[in-house]
């Protein structure tokens, strides 16, 4: 519903927005965010189409304030939108005119709500200083864009002078997916410093300078900034290391991908998911604390970033790559793996090759143990490795599939993730393309405090940016008579997902809980469901383990993840861990029945792993 206030007054627009919000039963709003958007006419549309679009992703309601005419006599023109018209909010649009151009903080002041948090954006021009102008003053965070400024490095600049906590910009928002390919490509082998390093990007290029920023704090080496011909965009980051450089490069074909490579291993194509401004601005709306890494960039880097000279120059020089490396685009599979580089050469004769073959086959299955100290430990261990897979996924197949487990790993893993979120260690562009799913669920009733999915929430899984549409609850239920069509609900969904006909989507990990008696997901020791090798997802009535009824994943379901780890704390399990880990496929012990196509990791604290022989400190 769309209501034109011509000439009015702000008492007036809060009446009206209170008659409408009554009207169509509007959003919940007391715990919703308020977007102030403060811009000029010419800009004004695009900033509401913009705005509107982030809340349907980040819900918010959007208060949008139009510099017209500063000359003149004092006007205030309004339009609320609201329902349908105003997709996932309300939408108050507010032109000012003459005098009221000047007090945009005194206009918009009545329609804030208590105790909800206020994020200004300003997405053309913004005053010098944000958190000291008016409207900045009463926002959790002011989001600016230096791209949007006549001239980006003076906008930097100014941003640096001013900067206050809660101040972020979107040039940043835009280069996340660079910094997490360049964090997790220096996170394995070979570990060797950065010696130097060169961001290659056109002149105006504030996502660029920010970019060399937090390379310069983050990697305490030289860093320079070359420029590439107007239009080209960000072009390239070289990281020089003794041992050769690190090559993140964009390709040239329009197609939002880059390679990146690295001495020692093939050339990957990697998707960079450059966010729209609505996703940009979405992603921004989802965190309120401090941004420190954003911080530390802009104040303490972008001084010590050096000028590279001409992109042909630093070519020249050495400094930076010619351009992309060749990748084999036909066979993304085959360029994925670090392991292709470290495989000892094929063997030629038939008996050999035999050899060779199962050789691979029983080094493929055998299990991976990686012991950590405790409970904690373990947890905050698991999470980590959790977001580099996941994260890796995404940059390298553009969506990355999770399923968690419920018991208390369940909970210390997602807890491990909601730390790695307020540390601002995820990558949170990335988790956006992440699917999160469970390898068994206990059927009751949504919300209930014993379901796994409730216990993950609790653990803080809300905090970590899995969009809810990509997070995959398994149905539930009060009455026992819906357990074979929550079953079947949870089937159809995987399905959904999945490239057929294969009826699940291709699970990168699947995490699982063990039980004392090596039960993992909802299959118990010598049941029937151990037998199935047709469906996805099974009922489970009458479990061990209470509650009596279950829905789990399969055995062929599970087995199917490229990689499964079973994450065991505590000295009650440390004899089905050592019992299943010398065990194969054995029906009394379905922790030995679990594997993943590439990958199985036991990863279990010290007391877990007591009974396991010669165990080693992973
Ligand atoms: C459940 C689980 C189950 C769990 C193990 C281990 O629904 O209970 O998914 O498989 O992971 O029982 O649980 P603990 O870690 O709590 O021992």
């Amino acid at each position: 519903m769309i209501r034109d206030l011509p000439s009015t007054s702000t008492r007036d627009v809060v009446k009206e927005l209170l008659r409408l919000r009554d009207g169509v039963g509007a959003m919940a709003m007391g715990r919703v965010l308020t977007l102030v958007v403060s811009v000029e006419e010419d800009g004004a549309d695009e900033a509401v189409r913009t705005a509107n679009d982030a809340t349907r992703q980040h819900p918010a309601r959007i208060i949008v304030l139009v510099r017209g005419n500063a000359r003149g006599r004092g006007r205030l023109d309004a339009q609320i939108r609201v329902g349908g018209d105003a997709g996932a909010s309300e939408i108050v649009v507010l032109r000012l005119y003459g005098e009221l151009t000047r007090h945009e903080d005194a206009v918009v002041t009545p329609l804030l709500l208590p105790d909800s948090p206020v994020v200004t954006w300003w997405p053309g021009d913004a005053p010098a200083d944000v958190a000291g102008d008016d409207l900045g003053r009463m926002a959790h965070r002011r989001i600016t864009d230096a791209l949007a400024a006549a001239r980006p490095p003076t906008e930097l600049r100014r941003r640096a002078r001013h900067y206050a906590a809660g101040d972020t910009d979107l040039a940043w928002t835009r280069i996340t997916r660079w910094r997490a390919l360049l964090a997790s490509s220096l996170e394995s082998a070979p570990f060797e410093p950065v010696t130097s390093a060169t961001v290659t990007a056109e002149a105006a290029h504030p996502g660029a300078d920010l970019l060399a920023g937090w390379l310069a704090h983050a990697l305490r080496c030289p860093v320079q900034r070359a420029r590439s011909a107007a239009g080209t965009g960000l072009v390239s980051v070289r990281l020089d290391r003794d041992g050769g450089p690190v090559d993140l490069v964009r390709t040239d074909d329009g197609a939002d991908t880059a390679t990146l490579s690295r001495e020692g291993s093939l050339p990957r194509l990697v998707a960079l998911h450059t966010p729209g401004p609505a996703e940009a601005l979405a992603d921004e709306l989802r965190r309120l604390d401090a941004d420190e890494v954003y911080a530390a960039a802009l104040c303490e880097g972008l001084p010590l970033v050096r000028s590279g000279g001409s992109r042909t120059d630093a070519v020249r020089r050495g400094a930076a790559p010619k351009g992309p490396a060749p990748v084999d685009t036909g066979d993304r599979t085959s360029l994925d793996s670090d392991r292709l580089d470290r495989r000892p050469p094929a063997p030629t004769g038939a008996e050999d090759l035999q050899e060779h073959v199962e050789q691979r086959l029983a080094e493929a299955t055998r299990a991976d143990l990686r012991v950590h100290a405790d409970k904690d430990a373990l947890g905050t261990a698991v999470a980590r490795e959790l977001a580099r897979r996941v994260e890796d996924a995404v940059a390298e197949r553009g969506t990355a599939h999770v399923a968690l487990t419920g018991g208390s790993m369940g909970g210390a893993v997602v807890s491990g993730l909601a730390d790695l979120v307020r540390e601002g260690a995820l990558e949170r562009a990335s988790w956006r393309q992440v699917h999160v799913w469970w390898g068994d669920e206990r059927f009751l009733p949504a919300g209930d405090p014993d379901r796994n999915d409730t216990q993950a929430d609790a653990a803080g899984l809300d905090q970590v940016p899995v969009l809810v549409k990509h997070t995959h609850r398994v149905p539930g239920g009060a009455d026992p008579a819906r357990l074979e069509s929550a079953v079947a609900r949870y089937a159809v969904e995987l399905a959904r997902w999945a490239d057929a006909p294969s009826p699940v989507p291709e699970l990168d990990v699947v995490l699982l809980g063990v039980g004392p008696d090596a039960h993992v997901a909802s299959l118990f020791p010598g049941r029937d469901e151990l037998d199935l090798v047709e469906p996805a997802t099974t009922a489970v009535r009458d479990s061990p383990k209470p509650p009596p009824s279950r829905v789990s994943l399969t055995l062929p379901a599970i087995n199917a993840a490229r990689a499964v780890w079973l994450v065991v704390a505590g000295p009650d399990k440390a004899e089905a861990v050592a019992a299943s880990l010398d065990a194969t496929d054995d029906h009394d012990l379905p922790a030995s029945c679990v594997h993943g196509r590439q990958e199985t990791v036991w990863w279990v604290d010290e007391a877990a792993a007591a009974q396991v022989e010669g165990q080693t400190r992973g």
